[in-house]
């Protein structure tokens, strides 16, 4: 069987070298792919990830037998839907299910009312409501966008002045263009931070050995939130009794959440998790294998 997988990083290279080792497979097509994934894929660098009737097109013309999608762009643009509806067997969300990810205000509000623990917040959708709810808040305090960021729109801001600033800067500059429209404004909580990647077929769910993703920019954990720095597996921190509790409070009514607002979740999802001294708690759900931690989960 031909595969195909949309991506062009080093995540898509471990999902490549993972899925070569399944005797079935023949050729591995990817959609642009890299220098690296060269070795072990036929890449397609004329192809972007975000161009979805092109990726359609491909699979349909080269007779694909199984696609995955990886990154989050090509997920929420509807890439498994589409290709679905050519009749291509794919891993990954639908774009409804994907809102998991590309939408903060819609994944807080899904914990909010299945009683999933996170951060308090509030939203907001213009900056002088946003500004005037500051005023009253204490620091430090979490800024994010409501949609895509590449990994960059979560700001933590320890006075009113950088709290400020981070408004302006998402709303009214839109420095990460309409996905700062609306912004989550959150309390800040403490604690180690664990990724779990799991398979989920939207009501069983396996999850993967876990991580941790180091994402400031600088050395000593400084500096602004990047895409991801470097990543371990297994965390340290995640033992196996917080792995159960996890699992009851957290994994299992996440899907059942998502089941019941009629967007079941298939594909990788990923957890970002807090343990804070009032147990785990969501940062962040990625509706995809995380990056960089497929790189060290997979292997
Ligand atoms: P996110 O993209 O939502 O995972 O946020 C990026 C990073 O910002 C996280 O990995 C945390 O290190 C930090 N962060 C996000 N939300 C909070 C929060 N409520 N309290 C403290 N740190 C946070
Ligand atoms: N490592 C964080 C992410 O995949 O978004």
């Amino acid at each position: 069987m031909d595969l195909l997988v949309v991506g062009g990083g080093g995540r898509e290279h471990a999902i490549i070298k993972k899925l070569k080792e399944n005797p079935v497979v023949e050729t591995i097509y990817a959609l642009p792919g890299n220098g690296g994934i060269a070795a072990d894929a036929v890449c397609v660098p004329q192809i972007s990830a975000t161009d979805i009737g092109a990726i359609v097109d491909f699979a349909v013309s080269h007779a694909v037998g199984f696609a995955v999608v990886a990154p989050d762009d090509p997920l929420a643009l509807g890439c498994v839907d589409a290709l679905h509806a050519a009749g291509i067997p794919c891993f990954g969300p639908d774009a409804r299910a994907a809102r998991i990810e590309s939408s903060k205000v819609f994944a807080k509000d899904l914990m909010k009312k299945y009683h999933i623990p996170t951060a308090r917040y509030e939203v907001f959708d213009t900056s002088a409501a946003a500004l005037a709810y500051l005023k009253t808040a204490s620091f430090p305090i979490v800024i994010k966008a409501d949609g895509l960021a590449l990994g960059k729109g979560v700001l933590i801001s320890r006075s009113y002045e950088e709290a400020e600033d981070a408004v302006r800067t998402m709303m009214e500059d839109r420095a990460f263009g309409d996905s700062g429209s609306r912004v989550v404004i959150e309390e800040f909580l403490t604690g180690p931070e664990v990724s779990v990647l799991a398979f989920t077929d939207g009501t069983a769910i396996a999850p993967m050995v876990s991580s941790m993703d180091h994402k400031r920019a600088g050395d000593g954990d400084t500096g602004p939130n990047t895409g991801g720095m470097g990543t371990v597996a297994p965390n340290p921190c995640y033992t196996e009794d917080i792995a159960r509790v996890c699992m009851d409070t957290i994994f299992l009514p996440t899907l059942a959440a998502m089941r019941a607002e009629s967007c079941p979740f298939k594909g990788c999802l990923y957890f970002g998790l807090m343990l804070t001294p009032d147990g785990p708690k969501v940062i962040e759900y990625n509706c995809r294998f995380g990056d960089p931690e497929t790189q060290v989960v997979l292997p």
